[in-house]
């Protein structure tokens, strides 16, 4: 496996000529169960596999969130070993962005100004700046993107859409773990209580799911989640995978999603309807 620490190493092992098709993971590392299931379909679809490592500042708006950002680079390279990865590319912010980070203001309607945009103000420009520099640099047949971030998925589609038609994006299932907690790399700043707590997201989601009035459901477990102490409900709301605006009629919703924040930790999570 190779590893590559500047983009000027990767964008020359590029020009050598990559045999087949090239999937690409990008991740912030901190790799689990969910990344490792995208590597592996991205081994499944395509020839040469590439993850790449890069916690991006411009997407926190928190700074003690981006400073609290596991960090197991060893760890990591490991699960790419072990999951066949082909290259490794792992550069400083600095490096990619060619000096001091930043990010334009993208607006693209509902899907970077609602729900997740409204919450993480800016979170949606630092994502679509390092993804953007990303495509560009890898320059892969496909990317490959966890459904837990569903919102994102329908922005990385969007920016492929406009800038990058060369790229085919992949989503790929959210993973659960055994309690049904949806993997996140922050699960580990959870306590054992935190974590109980945090359960609660996924069992709403699935009171949801099961009921054949969900716009009642919806207002039911808002309630009932605004009442749990230690659980600090953004939103829970049903959407449209695609166009993510807010309305009321279920006939146009694909999921219903919910965000909320558990020993400071900010979780989301999503279930198809
Ligand atoms: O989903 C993530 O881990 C990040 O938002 C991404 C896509 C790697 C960009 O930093």
């Amino acid at each position: 496996m190779k590893i590559f620490r500047t983009t000027s190493e990767l964008i020359k092992w590029r020009k050598e000529g990559v045999l087949g098709l090239l999937g690409f993971v990008p991740t912030m590392g901190a790799l689990h169960e969910g990344h490792a299931s995208l590597l592996r379909s991205a081994r499944k679809e395509s020839d040469v596999v590439v993850l790449s490592i890069l916690v991006n500042p411009t997407q926190f708006g928190d700074v003690s969130d981006l400073e609290n950002y596991p960090k197991t680079l060893e760890k990591d390279l490991k699960i790419a070993e072990k999951e066949g990865v082909d290259a490794v590319f792992a550069p400083t912010p600095e490096d990619l962005y060619g000096g001091i980070p930043s990010a334009d203001n993208v607006d693209w309607g509902a899907i970077t100004s609602d729900f997740e945009a409204e919450f993480r103000p800016g979170h949606f420009n630092g994502v679509v700046a390092v993804v953007d520099k990303l495509f560009t640099t890898i320059n892969s047949d496909k990317a490959f993107f966890g459904e837990k971030d569903l919102q994102q998925v329908a922005v990385i589609r969007r920016l492929a859409l406009l800038h990058h038609n060369e790229v085919e994006i992949v989503s790929c299932d959210l993973i659960r773990d055994s309690d049904e907690l949806a993997l996140s790399s922050r699960n580990i700043r959870l306590s054992r209580e935190g974590r109980t707590i945090a359960l609660e997201l996924s069992k709403s989601l699935k009171a949801i799911f099961n009921s054949s009035n969900k716009v009642g459901q919806i207002r039911l477990e808002t309630s009932r989640i605004d009442a749990i102490e230690g659980l600090d409900l953004d939103y829970l709301a049903g959407v449209n995978e695609v166009t993510y605006s807010k309305n009321d009629d279920p006939q146009s919703w694909t999921h219903a999603i919910i965000a909320a924040e558990v020993d400071g930790v900010r979780l989301i999570d999503n279930i198809r309807l």
